[in-house]
């Protein structure tokens, strides 16, 4: 037997004003989706910016539901849609901004499972990495340069 160590690097900015400016603008992007979050059952915001390689931006937010598991979260809002509107087209970039209405959130946000594997099913796709910048409210924002490195052991196309 052996052991494998996976590691995962990421750059922690200590607020938005440390990024480059198209990235704060695509953040930006992404706060403006988030306050079209449909969230009242958790009282929690997401909002999702995607950068395409065409310089359109797509945008989404969390849609939530009174059966819970038919809302659908901010990331996948907005890249269902920008691979149904654009298909062919690289993602380079998506910003995520997040935060409850019951407290003050500064930890960054990560997508959560489904959305990684989600994103991940583009990124193997287009075979080029889609960066990642996350954030809370406020606070600190976490860069990944590809989704891939927040997903170890990605369950992909080539298993099937
Ligand atoms: N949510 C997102 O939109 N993205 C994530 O990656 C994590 C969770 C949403 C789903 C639900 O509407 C609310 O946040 C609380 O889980």
């Amino acid at each position: 037997m052996k052991e494998i160590k996976i590691e995962s690097l990421l750059t922690v900015y200590d607020n938005l004003e440390e990024l480059p400016n198209d990235v704060i603008a695509l953040m930006k992007k992404a706060m403006e989706a988030r306050d079209k979050s449909y969230s009242p059952y958790s009282n929690f915001s997401v909002g999702a910016a995607i950068l395409l390689e065409n310089n359109k931006i797509v945008t989404g937010s969390n849609q939530e539901n009174a059966s819970y598991p038919s809302g659908l979260c901010a990331e996948r809002t907005a890249i269902f849609y920008a691979g149904a509107q654009y298909p062919g087209v690289t993602m380079l970039r998506m910003a995520i901004i997040a935060g409850s209405r019951n407290k003050t959130t500064d930890a960054p946000i990560p997508p959560c499972g489904a959305c990684r594997q989600s994103i991940a099913e583009y990124e193997v796709k287009q075979d080029h990495p889609i960066e990642l910048f996350f954030m809370g409210e406020k606070g600190k924002v976490v860069k990944s340069h590809s989704l891939a490195n927040l997903l170890p052991l990605v369950f992909d196309k080539s298993f099937l």
